[in-house]
């Protein structure tokens, strides 16, 4: 009865002569959207750390069409895969990865901000920064700015989809303590990454049309609650069994993976969202985010805090900052 409820992208865009980078792309959500996008011919990049999963995952893909749709029409229509490394929890890998893509990818026009982790104890990153928010938050902030440029040379109908979270609702962006290292708990620390990744949605939206760059949106949004690999933590944090209890609830109560890429695949490629930009999204149905996700100034508060973070300066004129950027990766 709630699968009536879950709302799936109807579009039957085609992706012929696009490219798209997925993080994360090798299990969960980012593989089944993956999926579609290699049905509709595109050229999908799997961005993955782990370079044996997301080998697997591109024969899963490459094997088998979505339900519903014939192997012979899948194989005809369907576009490439390949599969680039990248470690969000280190800055060293985003800059390699993104200094690849530049380098070997004709054009970008699809990057979908896919890679997240929950449930982590404190830990800091080679980087110095918190694991938990360097993962879901800066790696996908530094590696969208080193991609724009080659998106914009792309434009129009360039996409940027930021994966958030419902739970982005209990969450604040702790700005005099970022890493929570005061009182660092999870959940908290899950639930302000995925706040930033609304705030940042807002903030470059609102960035990129200041500066006259036209033909890139931006958006972000919750998949649902679905049974994939995220809580794979979550029995050294609750209880031995956590994991498996919810993915059993999620499975009988929830959406399954197929229906949990849907948003994603809405904000991607439907016709529908080609003209928002800047808004987040449910159950393919724009949103409203929490206030705090909604107040022009938190989204620039943390657009500065997070060029701090990673030595940039936040400059008034767009299109010098994003060369200032792209310096990162000759350095
Ligand atoms: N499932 C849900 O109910 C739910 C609800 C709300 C939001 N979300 C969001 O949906 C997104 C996808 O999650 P999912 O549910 O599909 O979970 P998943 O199956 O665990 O997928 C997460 C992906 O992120 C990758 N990843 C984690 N750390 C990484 C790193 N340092 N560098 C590169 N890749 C990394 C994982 O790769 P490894 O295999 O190498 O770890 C995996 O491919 C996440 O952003 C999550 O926050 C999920």
């Amino acid at each position: 009865m709630w699968m009536l409820f879950n709302r799936i992208c109807t579009s039957r865009a085609r992706l012929d002569g696009k490219t798209a980078v997925i993080t994360g792309a090798n299990s969960g959500i980012g593989k089944e959207t993956a999926r579609d996008f290699y049905r509709r011919g595109a050229k999908v990049i799997l961005a993955c750390r782990n370079i044996e999963l997301a080998k697997e995952a591109v024969e899963d893909i490459k094997n088998n069409p979505p339900s519903g749709i014939d192997e012979g029409e899948y194989r005809n229509g369907a576009g490439e895969l390949a599969i680039y490394f990248l470690d969000l929890c280190s800055l060293k890998s985003v800059r390699n990865c993104a200094r690849n893509l530049l380098k070997n990818e004709a054009t970008i026009h699809i990057l979908v901000n896919n890679a997240g982790v929950v449930l982590l104890p404190f830990k800091k990153t080679e980087d110095g920064h918190e694991l938990t928010l360097q993962t879901n938050y800066l790696g996908h902030f530094l590696l969208t700015l080193l991609l724009l440029p080659k998106m914009q040379l792309s434009s129009p109908g360039c996409r940027i989809v930021n994966v958030s979270s419902i739970l982005h609702l209990l969450g604040d962006i702790n700005f005099d303590d970022i890493y929570l290292e005061r009182s660092y708990k999870e959940w908290p620390a899950y639930n302000q990454s995925k706040l930033a990744n609304i705030l940042f949605t807002k903030e470059l939206a609102r960035r990129l049309q200041e500066a006259n760059i036209n033909g890139i949106n931006v958006y972000s949004l919750h998949p649902g609650l679905i049974p994939t690999k995220i809580l794979r933590h979550s029995d050294n944090f609750l209880f031995p069994g956590t994991y498996y209890c919810f993915n059993l609830f999620a499975s009988i109560f929830c959406k399954n993976i197929v229906q949990g890429a849907q948003t994603t695949i809405y904000c991607s490629v439907d016709e529908k969202t080609a003209n928002e930009t800047g808004l987040y999204y449910s159950n393919c149905n724009v949103a409203t985010p929490q206030w705090r996700a909604r107040d022009d100034q938190y989204a620039k508060k943390l657009w500065n805090l997070s060029c701090r973070l990673l030595d940039l300066e936040p400059k008034a004129d767009f299109i010098t900052f994003l060369k200032d950027v792209s310096c990162q990766l000759t350095e």
